[in-house]
């Protein structure tokens, strides 16, 4: 009997139960998911996918930031493992599949090897990397950030949210969602790692095909702008003596408007979090905090805009005193030209339709990318939405994606 393909043993209904399964897991109303980085709820999800892992037999580890990995070992225990995975925390109104797919095809890909007794010379991982998305807890990609050093650890301790809350305050707990994680140290080698998740974006959808093969990650800029004011009576304050930190913050924020834009659509620029204290109809903002999220392929684009940040503030402040941090800074990644090529032949082996693409989304892969070779499997989702409660994706596109991972490691666990 033909050997059963490691592409062919995946279980395309096994897999879509199990994203319906972590998604009942901080669900919402809207059918998405509220699952933030060391909340209840994902604790709730990494036991979830301990309890799956157990039953199979994978071992599971814990890194100092709660990076937790689960391991099928090769023929060769000594060696670096092929590494795949994504993140389980979301974004608050996030969606079913964001993050989720890639730790559950690796998953997937872990125990369609264990159905069909296949052995590898390396071992085979996959992992789920702490407070990806960075919406509670500043950076984003905190958890691979510090994996390999990109950030330093003790000064992501102090990071706060809103309320805040240090993440010193909120890790212990998550580090001891399983008991039983051996300990792992950061930056342990991997031999490769790929990725997959949904595109996040319009471009696979729109061309009709099934498989991006993402050769890079376009660059990001991440900024805290704090604008200060004083509090006054709305009624019985002229405007001559008024301290208004709205009015500031808006012609900086208008003015960055004006800038940051171009005829082909390829930049992006987002004010995704803006605060007003005290926030009171009748009394005039003495303090508003924004946040800028400026993304572009092109590092000279990056410097050369984002360096503009500082001095768009200083000419709109209206004479208020204002405070701008640079809270993340990413350049465009380029991934591995050998994981890259090993997924495109995979995809088309498989006929599959097939394109290149560049991610407009960050991931983990991105610091990976820099401890060793790295690359990414995209899927279309419904619209191109994410970061949205009505995220979609399709059964049939999350088998194909998983298929292609499948033997992309295979391939590379027995290198
Ligand atoms: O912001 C991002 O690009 C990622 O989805 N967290
Ligand atoms: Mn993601
Ligand atoms: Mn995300």
């Amino acid at each position: 009997m033909a050997e059963k393909s490691i592409a062919n043993a995946i279980n395309q209904n096994r897999l879509w139960e199990r994203h319906m399964e972590l998604a009942k897991i901080g669900a919402t109303i809207k059918g998405g998911v509220n699952r933030e980085a060391f909340t209840n709820e994902e604790i709730k999800a990494r036991k979830l996918l301990a309890k799956w892992t157990q039953s199979r037999g994978f071992s599971c580890s814990v890194d100092p930031i709660g990076n937790l990995f689960f391991r099928r070992e090769g023929k060769n225990p000594d060696a670096s493992p092929v590494v795949t995975g994504s993140h389980i925390d979301s974004q608050p109104t996030g969606g079913k599949f964001d993050g989720a797919y890639g730790v559950l095809a690796g998953l997937e890909v872990l125990e369609s090897a264990e159905d069909i007794g296949l052995e590898t010379d390396r071992p085979i991982e996959f992992v789920a990397w702490t407070n990806e998305e960075g919406g509670r807890f500043q950076p984003a990609t905190m958890g691979s950030g510090v994996y390999v050093g990109a950030m330093d650890f003790t000064k992501m301790l102090e990071v706060k949210d809103t309320n805040g809350i240090k993440v010193s305050d909120v890790l212990p707990e998550t580090l001891n969602a399983i008991p039983e994680a051996k300990k792992r140290d950061f930056g342990s080698p991997m031999s490769a790692y790929i990725e997959a998740h949904i595109e996040q974006g319009p471009i696979l959808e729109k061309q009709d095909k099934t498989i991006g093969v993402v050769t890079g990650i376009q660059g990001c800029r991440w900024f805290a702008i704090d604008v200060f004011g004083s509090e006054a009576h709305a009624g019985s304050t002229p405007f001559a003596l008024r301290k208004d930190a709205f009015r500031a913050a808006h012609s900086m924020i208008n003015n960055m408007y004006e800038i940051f834009k171009d005829d082909e659509d390829i930049l992006r620029f987002t004010v995704g979090r803006f605060e007003v204290s005290p926030n009171s109809p009748n009394t005039i903002p003495g303090k508003i905090f924004f946040t800028v999220d400026f993304r572009h392929p092109d590092s000279s684009v990056l410097t050369k805009l984002g360096d503009q940040i500082e001095e768009i503030c200083q000419k709109n402040c209206n004479g208020l005193d204002f405070e701008v941090k640079e809270t993340y800074t990413v350049p465009p990644t380029i991934f591995d030209p050998t994981v890259v090529g090993t997924i495109r032949s995979s995809a088309n082996g498989q006929n599959f339709s097939v394109m290149d693409i560049t991610s407009g989304a960050l991931h983990d892969a991105k610091y990976m990318n820099d401890i060793c070779p790295s690359g990414m499997i995209f899927i279309p989702c419904e619209g191109g939405l994410s970061h949205n409660e009505l995220e979609a994706a399709q059964s049939s596109d999350i088998a194909a994606g998983a298929r292609v991972l499948a033997e992309t490691m295979i391939s590379l666990a027995n290198k």
